[in-house]
């Protein structure tokens, strides 16, 4: 196990010295796979969930999840739980599980469906837009208004549903979902319904199961269902295509000019928008044509839901393919959308949620099979995993030395550096928000104000908490 120190524990650095966290971080070399402890560590997972998980915004489900009022999920990220919820008035809200009376978790089901939210301990119950309607018998004077959920910052996008839990959420969010938004839109997810959702616990660091998605080196060799419909091509550079990969490639530029015609016809936007670094909320959206039939991820490329989604006239519309750093890829086709979300559990323990969604009148048995909808990606998952595992078992060896990305590799580059980007704006932040406690405190003792003493206790818990 590689130990680390956390900030504060070094000698002398004032409670925010430079830590082999810190050193690692400024030690990464681009091009080459992270070091060990950033995979293994357990404090470096600590980091990661406030770091990223808590600042960023994370992509949580799809509005189909929480069809109707009462509606509810609780996603569990790091020690933070929430309850996202659809309220009285359809709108989709999310709240910290979390009691005002005296802080019982208190929806503890993955799923379900709620008139109030009822706390089991003392009975305090929340509408679902989180105010607090009754609370038994109390002090005169008690206002029930003080005592709402605390809300959390949630954007729903062309039917996707993301949660920030930082009070000060990125605001480019605005810009990405301007950009997204016309992608999802003819697939009108709002319209769907969850025809089936698994759920998958990898032995494994979460990042090792976004840099493995991020590339299709792997494909080839290890997605026989999937390289049924997914151009092993993706991520070469046109020239760099090798030999064999040839009629793959001249499959995929004549589908794809067949695929363009089609979404002129309908209105789809189809070029590769890529911001990856360089923003707080990277993402990359694309429509690439399928192989086979061209239709939807089935062993034969034909679509798996005999009901189009939205407006759409023809099948025949590849795949919409939404990555959203640090935890989400999607693929919306014309017969169904497939979303997947990554939410870490431990440093070596990720679940991986994957939800298929077709056409909310789609009768299952009559219009799709639910074997035929899910297969590819069921499969392609399992052998993900298997992949992540081993990556994680290998990394965790004393042996391990970081290796280099092939030129197809480049977005797990750019993830990683996204994620030392990120990992260096919240410790800059932090270092910022400490430094004012320092101020404030030399302050408040050369005055003896037992406010200022408060006040500096309250900005260092925000500071540390953030
Ligand atoms: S802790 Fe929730 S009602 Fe008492
Ligand atoms: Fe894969």
């Amino acid at each position: 196990m590689h130990e680390l120190h956390e900030p504060g524990a070094a000698a002398g650095s004032g409670g925010h010295g430079r830590t082999d966290i810190d050193r690692l971080i400024d030690e990464r070399v681009p091009g080459y796979s992270l070091a060990a402890p950033f995979y293994i560590s357990p404090e470096f997972f600590a980091r990661d969930i406030e770091a990223i998980f808590a600042s960023t915004w994370i992509f949580v489900a799809s509005s189909a999840e929480v069809p109707e009022p009462g509606d509810y999920l609780t996603i569990d990220i790091g020690a933070y739980s929430v309850i996202v919820i659809r309220d009285d008035d359809g709108e989709i809200r999310a709240h910290h599980n979390v009691c005002r009376h005296r802080g019982t978790r208190l929806l503890n089901d993955l799923s379900g469906s709620v008139g109030n939210i009822v706390c089991g301990y003392h009975q305090w119950t929340y509408t679902p837009s989180g105010e607090l309607i009754s609370a038994g018998v109390q002090a005169p004077g008690f206002d029930r208004s003080c005592f709402s959920l605390r809300s959390v910052n949630l954007r729903v996008i062309g039917g996707l549903i993301f949660i920030c839990l930082s009070p000060t959420p990125p605001d480019d969010i605005d810009e990405v979902a301007d950009v997204i938004e016309p992608y999802l839109a003819g697939h009108d997810i709002a319209g769907t319904k969850v025809a089936a959702q698994s759920d998958l616990i990898e032995d494994s660091n979460w990042k090792l199961v976004m840099e493995n998605n991020r590339e299709c080196y792997h494909c080839e060799a290890g997605h026989p269902e999937l390289t049924c419909t997914f151009f092993p091509t993706y991520g070469y550079d046109p020239d760099e295509i090798p030999k064999r990969l040839q009629p793959a490639y001249q499959r995929y530029l004549d589908a794809e000019d067949q695929l363009h015609a089609n979404c002129d016809r309908n209105g789809l936007p189809y070029a590769l928008v890529e911001e990856l670094t360089g923003r707080p909320t990277g993402f990359r959206i694309e429509r690439a044509a399928l192989d086979g039939k061209g239709e939807s991820y089935t062993m034969d490329g034909s679509a798996a839901s005999a009901k189009l989604l939205g407006d759409l006239d023809t099948f025949v519309l590849g795949r919409a393919s939404l990555h959203v750093q640090p935890n989400m890829w999607f693929h919306a086709m014309g017969d169904h959308v497939v979303t997947f979300s990554l939410l870490p559990l431990a440093e070596d323990k990720t679940l991986v949620r994957t939800t298929w969604l077709v056409h909310a009148d789609a009768e299952e048995g009559v219009d799709y099979d639910l074997d035929n909808l899910t297969t590819v990606w069921i499969k392609t998952n399992e052998q993900d995993a298997t992949f992540c595992e081993r990556g994680h078992l290998g990394i965790s060896s004393p042996a391990y030395v970081p290796g280099p990305y092939a030129p197809t590799e480049s977005q797990v580059d750019d993830f990683v550096t996204w994620y030392i980007e990120r990992l260096k704006a919240h410790r800059e932040q932090r270092t910022v928000q400490l430094e004012g406690v320092e101020r404030r405190s030399t302050g408040s003792r050369a005055e003896g104000s037992r406010a200022d003493g408060i006040q500096e206790n309250e900005a260092r818990m925000e500071a540390e908490s953030s």
